[in-house]
């Protein structure tokens, strides 16, 4: 069952009704200023930071859901209705969201009036700018009334939803009835007479006929709710004015419309900064400075600036989406690979693990490996931005090559809170590193000098902190030769340290029992699969010694891997504290483990070759997948391990307190399913890695949105799995490591087109699904316009003409900035 379908000419995702499963979000902004909008216009709007800079209020858990967003409400000869739907909820005769990239537009429409309201942050604007089309769509005259409405959160999100005592006494507004461009503005100044510099001001493009600012007159008593909104309906604002309790902003226009006729009306909700020394407008310190604001309500002070902003946002994706591009037979894989996925990856870029409708915004900070990881997702899209980035994660590093596992945004520093400890992040860094080079070529972000944990003086070449990453793995090995795992590997679930019993206890930060000797298998296998990105980059910078020391080190790990990392038909997960296997056929649960298969068979352990070159069928690297296959398959896509845990095993930490079939444990966790689908191009095995691949992604999954329940343009973290009650059904959606896996996946492995050191790799391997293809990269300047005949038999790889020359291998060289390369490959 879908709720409403792609228009992909639009790139928009079109809703049909009010009543999806769940609200269907979409994220406006890319610079400082950002808002989530569901589909109903719920959410709310932060500047930089979601916790320490909330502008709008939003209730999360609330009842019904969803509720907390920018409301117009209209009057219309004394029936009230909101076009959005919520909060009232009064039957629409049309509703329709579409939700592009980086607007949305929701339209309603309800006894001949339809309002449309497209929502957008400006580039280079701190403020949502929405555009409010009324139309007369009846044949008589209308006289109709709107309200708008805005919420403002005390800035402090978390203070906000618990320090009552002191919120319920401080909030403060100013009234402008006419701005100097014409229209009316409210501001909110709450926390502004003393340390806060900033405010907010909420204001429409023409002169009011009255506003309010005090929730509880215009919703009618403590007792209303949204949907009761009193001042609607009573069809005139009644000029309220907040002081402490809760602010608002709404005003109020009277439109008078002919049959057929329109008005249009521009409401901005921005945040504005002033100097200390310039912070009031008079003598006595009572009246805010509202110069930027001015400058900014005049800037959107028509339709036509509006018009245009949204214009130049248009013309800035297009500009984005268009260094990745594919042309095929399959219109839900064009539909992701151009628009979706690469959206997805922006926003996880924007938001990191902050805001979503599952994170609240004021619970983590920026994760060590979620960021190094989201970076190979957006990468192609804002390589300079992804170069700051890199540099601000190696900040938070720490000399022995550790690193602090999150740090917060604002500050940039290190988190305390959560500190080191989890041993994969060392490599992460490599695998970011690696990733943009590649990209990108520039070599001279090895040379930049990059502090520990941000301490003035300590600044060495970035390459010293992937050295420190590499060594830091190969001297902390465990009795079998693997890399001691510590808090967590990147399953953050499997505290093989923990031995909680505590209710409450962090998993990730308790360590009851040290000194342990648990190893991880997956961290042995990302150890050689980016060891060889280390090993590379210390060649290429002519430190031969150190390359062939780290060679025998990643050599080393490997063969422990296969020693000691092998169970008979897939390899281990991990030798918990006591020195016991896990993730061993000879348990009657949690037997086998995702992870391990994918990153081994990525980073080419266990992968036999005959003399021909093909993969021979009894390699481990081909039982492991066949074991995936097998035993972690289910039609919503691959569970993380099977069979799910059904007791809490202290030994192995959270991953057992989820109940069967849910998140880690036993969950279709979307963020490793990539990693299997690499790896079955690693065998030549195509058809499977797509199979796998339509099974998790959203387009393919549309027609099944009332299992699914989530937004079927983006990926969501977990899918419950096959043990679940709820089998199918998405939690999680949009910000999830996921998003970058699967456009590696697909972009690079799958569709073939991927860019090494020195050379673009031409290797398609998506099976007979796909016959044949185009895609258009641009790369360090260059176009490459890769066109696939593909047969997709199994093992087979391509043949490549480059410029109408056949060449050897699937390797192409980079060609100059401004040159266009036609390569045909077939296969
Ligand atoms: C979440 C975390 C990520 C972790 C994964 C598996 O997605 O953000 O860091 O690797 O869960 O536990
Ligand atoms: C990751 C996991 C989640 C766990 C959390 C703890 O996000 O997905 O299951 O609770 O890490 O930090």
């Amino acid at each position: 069952m879908q709720f409403g379908h792609f228009d992909d000419d639009a790139r928009e995702y079109v809703v049909t009704t009010p009543l999806t499963p769940y609200p269907w979000i979409n994220y406006l902004g890319s610079e400082r200023f950002f808002s989530l909008l569901s589909h109903l216009g719920g959410g709310y709007s932060f500047y930089r930071d979601a916790k320490m800079r909330r502008l709008t209020r939003y209730r999360y858990n609330n009842i019904p859901t969803d509720e907390g967003g920018r409301y117009l409400f209209v009057h219309d000869a004394g029936d009230v209705w909101t076009p959005t739907w919520q909060p009232v909820r009064a039957e629409l005769d049309h509703f329709e969201a579409r939700h592009g990239l980086g607007y949305s537009t929701i339209t309603g429409e309800r006894g001949g009036l339809r309002v449309a309201t497209t929502f957008l942050v400006p580039l280079g604007e701190d403020a949502e700018v929405q555009k409010v089309t009324v139309t007369n769509v009846s044949d008589a005259p209308k006289r109709v009334s709107l309200f708008s409405f805005v919420e403002f959160a005390l800035w402090n999100a978390q203070d906000d939803q618990t320090n009552y005592q002191r919120n319920l006494s401080i909030g403060e507004v100013e009234v402008e009835e006419a701005t100097p461009s014409g229209g009316s503005a409210i501001y909110h100044r709450t926390e502004y007479r003393e340390r806060r510099n900033h405010y907010a001001v909420f204001g429409v493009n023409e002169r009011a006929a009255g506003f309010d600012t005090d929730r509880e007159t215009f919703l009618g008593g403590p007792f209303a709710s949204f949907a009761d909104a009193a001042v609607p309906r009573s069809g005139a604002s009644a000029n309220s004015v907040a002081s402490g309790w809760y602010p608002i902003g709404s005003h109020s226009v009277d439109l008078e419309l002919a049959p057929g006729e329109s008005h249009e009306l521009v409401y901005v909700l921005g945040y504005l900064e002033n100097d200390v020394e310039h912070k009031w407008a008079d003598e006595a310190h009572q009246v805010v400075n509202k110069e930027g604001a001015h400058a900014l309500l005049a800037r959107f002070a028509t339709p036509a600036a509006f018009d245009a902003a949204h214009e130049a946002l248009r013309e800035h994706w297009n500009g984005l989406l268009a260094t990745y591009t594919v042309s095929s037979s399959d219109e839900k894989l064009d539909r992701m690979v151009n628009v979706w996925n690469q959206y997805q990856c922006m926003v996880t870029f924007n938001m990191s693990r902050s805001a979503s409708y599952f994170e609240t915004g004021i619970g983590r900070g920026m994760g060590f490996r979620d960021s190094n990881q989201d970076l190979l997702g957006f990468v192609h899209l804002v390589p300079e931005r992804a170069r700051e980035r890199i540099i601000d994660i190696a900040s938070t590093q720490f000399p022995d090559g550790s690193a602090y596992h999150q740090y917060q945004p604002l500050t940039k520093r290190g988190n305390d809170d959560i500190g080191s400890g989890f041993n994969d992040d060392p490599m992460w860094l490599v695998a970011g590193v690696a990733g943009y080079l590649k990209e990108t070529g520039d070599y001279a972000i090895l040379d930049e000098p990059v502090p520990f944990d941000n301490a003035p003086g300590t600044e060495v070449p970035l390459f010293e902190h992937l050295t420190r990453s590499f060594d830091f793995v190969v001297s902390h090995l465990g009795p079998h030769g693997l890399p001691l795992i510590g808090r967590a590997d990147w399953n953050d679930c499997l505290n093989l340290n923990a031995f909680s019993t505590e209710p409450g206890e962090s998993f990730q930060t308790t360590e009851n029992k040290t000194g342990g000797a648990a190893e991880s298998t997956f961290i042995a296998a990302q150890l050689v699969l980016y060891g060889a990105d280390y090993v590379a980059l210390a060649e290429r910078r002519g430190l031969t010694e150190v390359a062939q020391a780290a060679r025998t080190a990643v050599d080393g790990v490997r063969v422990a891997l296969l020693e000691h990392g092998w169970d008979g038909r897939w390899f281990l997960r991990a030798y918990d504290y006591y020195g016991n296997p896990v993730g061993t056929g000879a348990d009657d649960e949690g037997k086998i483990w995702i992870e391990p298969q994918g990153f081994a068979v990525m980073a080419g352990v266990g992968v036999e070759r005959g003399e021909d070159g093909s993969v021979l069928p009894d390699s481990r690297a081909v039982l492991a997948l066949d074991s995936v296959g097998e035993m972690l398959g289910t039609p919503h896509g691959l569970v993380l391990q099977s069979p799910a845990y059904t007791t809490y095993r202290v030994e192995l930490g959270e991953v057992s307190t989820y109940p069967p079939g849910y998140k880690e444990n036993g969950g279709i966790f979307c963020h490793n399913n990539p990693w299997v689908i690499i790896a079955e191009t690693v065998l030549g095995r195509g058809e499977r890695a797509f199979d796998y691949y339509r099974r998790i992604t959203p387009a393919y999954r549309e027609a099944i949105s009332d299992v699914h329940r989530l937004e079927p343009y983006v990926y969501a973290q977990m899918i419950a799995g096959k043990e679940a009650v709820r089998a199918g059904e998405a939690k999680n959606s949009w910000l999830t490591g996921t998003a970058a896996w699967n456009f590696v996946a697909v972009s690079q492995y799958l569709l073939g087109v991927r860019p090494d050191y020195d050379a673009l790799v031409v290797d398609p391997q998506i099976g007979p699904d796909v016959p044949e293809f185009t895609v258009r990269r641009v790369l360090r300047g260059a176009t490459y316009e890769v066109t696939v005949r593909n047969s997709g038999a199994e093992g087979v790889r391509a043949r490549l003409e480059v410029d109408g020359v056949p060449v050897e291998g699937n390797r192409v060289p980079y060609a100059p900035a401004g040159a266009t390369v036609r390569i045909t490959a077939t296969l």
